[in-house]
């Protein structure tokens, strides 16, 4: 038995399934192994939540033209980091209890390279911060006014730090009672991370966030740590991560799931089980909290789930553009 025969699920026979393997042009292939059907797409983007619509299309606008999947998780991600109406991503995004907005990302392909940038200031694009430190330092990750520092040696310009006009309304709403209770995802968004897959294989992901709202000065989350929030290995494919940043650092939740894929689960597999053990190692908090993971392997299949509903990603390949409901651990009534 193939290792990863695990992986296939039962061959159907629906029509779009036919379709599919009536047509050998098209990049959506459907292998068929024993009476065993299991889709692939390369290209492939995948980008968490409703704001993953534009992102993934400037990504695959980018991808067409350069076949380049560093630049197009990078670019298509800036685009969540430039949309004045987001409020968990970019400047615009909800501060933290004392007022200031600060900025976590990460960037990674699948040779290893990586970079990070966490707890800056001022800096409109820190995914294009992150893609500096990883080609340009000998390190990592660089934070707070080392990576602003690093930025403006680098010709980033510096923005006014202004609360955007929602965020300010928020803000002051907020103050009147100021509970920290580090609740995420009360707006069915929260930071969006990017994964996708070329056509020649190469694996690349890019995950941006302002984190967690009413954080406390200083509190970073998952988004920038390298396993965390993103993890991608080109030998076996790539994940990232939403909701609750503390809860998914606990597990390593993104190398998780890229480990699990290694061992031979699909990428759904990989998301659930990872899911499991957020769960089991935050069990006093879960009722109140939302973690949602993505993945692709390096075959271009795709997974995802979440610990409650309401969790949804973008997805994005040559047949279609499309928003899905992730699958999730607890029901409505829970
Ligand atoms: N996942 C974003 C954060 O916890 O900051």
């Amino acid at each position: 038995m193939k290792p990863n025969s695990r992986r296939v699920f039962l061959r159907n026979t629906s029509i779009s399934s036919l379709v599919l393997l009536a047509n050998p042009l098209k990049s959506c292939s459907s292998k068929i192994e024993n009476k065993i059907v299991s889709e692939t797409y390369k290209p492939l983007i995948l980008s968490t939540w409703a704001h993953g619509i534009p992102a993934n299309d400037k990504a695959w606008d980018v991808l067409s033209k350069t076949d380049n999947i560093l630049d197009a998780v990078e670019q298509g991600v800036r685009v969540t980091e430039s949309d004045p109406d987001n409020l968990s991503v970019g400047l615009q995004g909800l501060p933290d209890r004392d007022g200031i907005v600060t900025l976590d990302a990460s960037i990674m392909i699948g040779d290893g390279s990586c970079g990070s940038v966490s707890f800056v200031r001022q800096i409109k694009h820190p995914i294009s911060l992150a893609r500096q430190v990883m080609e340009k330092t000998p390190h990592v990750m660089l934070s707070g006014e080392g990576a602003r520092l690093f930025a403006i040696a680098q010709g980033f310009p510096l923005e006014e730090e202004k609360l955007s006009p929602k965020a300010e309304k928020a803000y002051r709403e907020w103050l009147v009672q100021s509970a920290y209770k580090p609740i995420i995802n009360i707006e069915n968004h929260d930071t969006i991370g990017m994964i996708g897959i070329g056509k020649d294989g190469k694996l690349a992901g890019a995950c941006t966030t302002s984190g967690l709202a009413y954080k406390m000065h200083g509190r970073v989350g998952d988004s920038p740590i390298i396993g965390a929030g993103l993890y991608v290995d080109d030998e076996v494919g790539a994940a990232t991560a939403t909701g609750l940043g503390e809860s998914v650092i606990r597990i390593c939740g993104s190398f998780l799931v890229v480990e699990l894929m290694r061992q031979g689960r699909s990428p759904q597999e990989a998301c659930e089980e990872a899911v499991r053990r957020l769960t089991v190692k935050n069990a006093s908090q879960i009722a109140d909290m939302q973690v949602g993971f993505l993945a692709i392997n390096k075959e271009g299949e795709f997974g995802a789930y979440a610990v409650h509903p309401g969790f949804n990603f973008a997805m994005h390949h040559s047949e279609a553009k499309v928003l899905k409901d992730a699958k999730s651990k607890f029901s409505d009534n829970g």
